[in-house]
């Protein structure tokens, strides 16, 4: 099975993550979470430095994936199928803005990779992002001279950078060099739809791009189950039916598949990154991304049947903390 375009989000290893305050998995559980992402051949793994302990807990499942037999799950072991690439991002370099020295921009640079690698027990990345649109300019732009030179020698296969507005992606696709961004897109959110994002995209067509927040961390899977970011809206339950309505019209096996086949169905998105905390997660997402995406015609209908989200809502990174609760089940 190849899922080439699929991509496993790691922000669920590590910490607690989203708003359902659901309990990571444990360390021992992380190589049954590796082994499917391998068994089902993705394309890549999502980490980050300011992930928690997730890039920790990933390289001692790599290393145990290679120094011991293999979980008794049925899971391909993970050095049989190759080592699953590895796409990581540069610690948030907040402290600094335009006008900061750039060589202490780029010993932050250099610092976050070097404790990346030690962390994922790795010589080298495959792909490298700067967490925030804003990095690109931290130092008078150094960290694009630096993410420039790390490929040239060839401690990273390619870099980019994690975006959250279309404003982000178009300035980001100005900068030569860039070979992949990630944003934010689902069923709600009609801000990549402009011409003028469609026309700079296309001017490159080189740069990968990987869509996060397919099922808004859950919400356009079960909308009334979920924890919304703030009380759940009086129309949550109309949300629930139309949604239901249309992967009944269209054919779709569950939401799950509803939201990823609209992702999935856009010419411009090369790959979708679904967070996984479990095996099984990862096996499910495996299984959908080999459906059909949707037609042009079906996401045309999607986008007339669901109303567009309000910016607050259709990216997650906006979203206020979450509240302190204690661990749900599940
Ligand atoms: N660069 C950035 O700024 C940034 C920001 C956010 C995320 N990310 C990356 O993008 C990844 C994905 O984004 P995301 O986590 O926000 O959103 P997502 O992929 O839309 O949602 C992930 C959540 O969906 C639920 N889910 C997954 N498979 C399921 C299944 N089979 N059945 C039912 N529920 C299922 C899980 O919720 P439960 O955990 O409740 O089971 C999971 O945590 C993250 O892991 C991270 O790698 C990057």
């Amino acid at each position: 099975m190849s899922s080439e375009r699929l991509i496993i989000g790691a922000a669920q290893l590590g910490q607690p993550y989203g708003r359902g305050a659901r309990r990571p998995p444990e360390p021992d559980e992380v190589g049954r979470w590796l082994a499917a992402a391998a068994t089902a051949d993705v394309a890549g793994i999502d980490t980050a430095r300011a992930y928690g302990d997730s890039e920790a807990m990933i390289g001692a499942a790599r290393a145990g994936a290679e120094s011991g037999p293999a979980a008794a799950t049925g899971e391909r072991p993970t050095e049989a199928a190759g080592p699953v690439p590895i796409v990581t991002k540069i610690r948030p370099l907040t402290e600094f803005d335009a006008g900061a020295a750039p060589q202490e921009v780029e010993r932050a640079v250099r610092a976050s990779l070097l404790a990346s690698l030690t962390a994922l027990r790795t010589a080298t990345i495959d792909t490298l992002l700067l967490h925030r649109a804003g990095d690109l300019r931290a130092g008078s732009g150094r960290p694009i001279t630096v993410l420039d030179d790390l490929r040239r020698d060839g401690l990273i296969g390619r870099w980019g950078v994690s975006l959250g507005s279309p404003a982000e992606l178009i300035d980001a696709l100005d900068v030569p060099g860039l070979g992949y961004v990630q944003l934010p897109y689902n069923l709600l959110d009609r801000r990549w739809c402009a011409p003028e994002v469609e026309a700079a995209l296309a001017a490159r067509p080189e740069v990968m791009v990987a869509a996060r927040s397919a099922y808004l961390q859950g919400i356009l899977v079960d909308p009334l189950a979920r924890h919304w970011p703030g009380p759940r809206p009086a129309d949550a339950a109309e949300l629930a039916e139309r949604l239901s309505g249309l992967g009944r019209e269209l054919g779709r096996q569950s939401l799950r598949d509803l939201a990823l086949g609209y992702v999935l169905g856009q010419a411009w998105v090369d790959a979708v990154v679904v967070g996984a905390r479990s095996a099984e997660q990862i096996a499910d997402a495996a299984r959908l991304v080999g459906n059909p995406p949707l037609t042009a015609t079906e996401i045309a209908r999607a986008r007339a049947e669901l109303p567009a989200g309000p910016l607050d809502l259709v990216d997650p990174a906006r979203w206020p903390p979450a509240p302190d609760r204690p661990f749900e089940k599940g």
